[in-house]
């Protein structure tokens, strides 16, 4: 696996965590994600959900909690330190600006097309990552940035349909072969390397959505991306952020329990089905109270349920009142393990992979693989 390049930004391994909102990705996962050569992400939507007073003021909150979880951050690892921000967001501007005082290493921006560039970040040394979902998106992107501020972003996440969270694809779209993640990044690639010639720059494409296996890294990375985008696979770890019996629900879910909301930013979610899920999908409501319309695309007098209030009770470990996002593969965690030990496995998992394949394109057995390695 190679280094990563974010403008100049050097990350010894192309492995980025993906934000987790509401308060599971903080600066303990993040923090443990950047010692062991990653980049570790702090998500900013929600994060003031546990201060005092949220509901009063949650601008204030959230602004509160981002510096203090970036400083915390900052006193666990001298890697690299990343936060996410959702654009649908009220507070979006905010946050960022929080970012940019406490110089985070990276923002990513996703929900929602990332063109206007907010005054008063032209100066900063942070960079700018926005994240989509296809190729035309990425390149609406890079156009608009470059006509109008002459810069294009410092790299590109693509997400498929498989990511946990929200997902930018129809319900009925997902498993459409048009849209599979591997057939996204080649597009990716392709539209990105005209601004990459342009500006004489490197701009990595970064691959996310079902992302979980080093198998799944050596894939996408034959196809293109220079690096991946993994949350799910970070949520078992015993960094991660949120109640353990958030960590357990991964472990004890199954294929099927894996399933699609709608959710009131307006995108299908990808979530971990219980009774709570299956009286939304029933079209029950559940009771609205909402002081602070966090997402500004939500009507919070017509919604069904409020999706932060739902995301921060499951992080808690009550399920009764809410419920956990999480991809395709959450299945796959068999118990939970610390960060290192997670991307060990990942590394194993990724050589072996290429081990396979280079044996089968080069036709040799092993041992002739062993000597031609030496
Ligand atoms: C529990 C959970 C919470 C997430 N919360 C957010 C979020 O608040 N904002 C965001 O942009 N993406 C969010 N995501 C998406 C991740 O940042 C990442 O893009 C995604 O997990 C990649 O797909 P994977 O889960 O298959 O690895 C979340 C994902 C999970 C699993």
């Amino acid at each position: 696996m190679k280094p990563l390049n974010i403008g100049g930004l050097k990350v010894e391994l192309p492995i980025i965590q993906g934000g987790m909102g509401v308060c599971v990705s903080l600066s303990g996962l993040a923090s443990a994600v950047a010692n062991e050569g990653g980049i570790g992400v702090i998500s900013a939507v929600g994060i003031g959900m546990k201060v005092p007073g949220y509901r009063k003021n949650f601008r204030e909150s959230n602004k509160i909690a981002l510096r203090k979880e970036i400083r915390k951050a900052r006193e666990k690892t001298a890697g690299v330190i990343g936060v996410n921000i959702m654009l649908a967001v009220t507070d979006f501007e905010d946050l960022l600006h929080i970012s940019i005082e406490e110089k985070v290493d990276i923002v990513f921006v996703g929900a929602g097309l990332f063109l206007k560039l907010p005054e008063g970040i032209e100066n900063s040394q942070t960079k700018f990552v926005p994240k989509v979902s296809s190729a035309r998106a990425a390149k609406l992107i890079f156009k608009y940035w470059s006509e109008k501020y002459d810069r294009v972003p410092d790299a590109i996440v693509v997400e498929g349909p498989l990511c946990g969270g929200h997902v930018a694809f129809k319900k009925e779209d997902v498993l459409l072969p048009q849209n599979s993640l591997i057939k996204i990044v080649k597009e990716t690639v392709k539209e990105i390397e005209a601004f990459e010639y342009q500006y004489n720059i490197e701009i990595p494409v970064i691959a996310g959505g079902g992302v979980y296996t080093g198998k799944d890294i050596y894939e996408v990375m034959e196809a293109g991306a220079k690096g991946v985008k993994m949350g799910t696979r970070f949520v078992t770890t015993n960094e991660c952020d949120v109640s353990e019996k958030f960590k357990l629900n991964y472990i004890k879910s199954t294929k099927n329990d894996i399933t699609l909301i709608d959710s009131p930013v307006g995108l299908p979610g990808r979530v971990i089905t219980n009774d709570f899920v299956k009286d939304i999908q029933n079209g029950k409501t559940k009771p609205v109270n909402c002081p602070w319309k966090c997402l500004k695309t939500c009507d919070y007098k017509k919604v069904p349920f409020c999706i932060a209030e739902a995301l921060f009770n499951a992080a808690e470990g009550n399920f009764d009142n809410g419920f956990s996002f999480a991809g395709t593969n959450a299945y796959l965690a068999e118990k939970i393990i610390s960060v290192e030990e997670t991307f060990n496995q990942i590394m194993r998992e990724y050589y072996a992979e290429k081990k396979y394949i280079d044996l089968r394109n080069n036709k040799l057995n092993r041992k002739e693989y062993a000597n031609k390695m030496q």
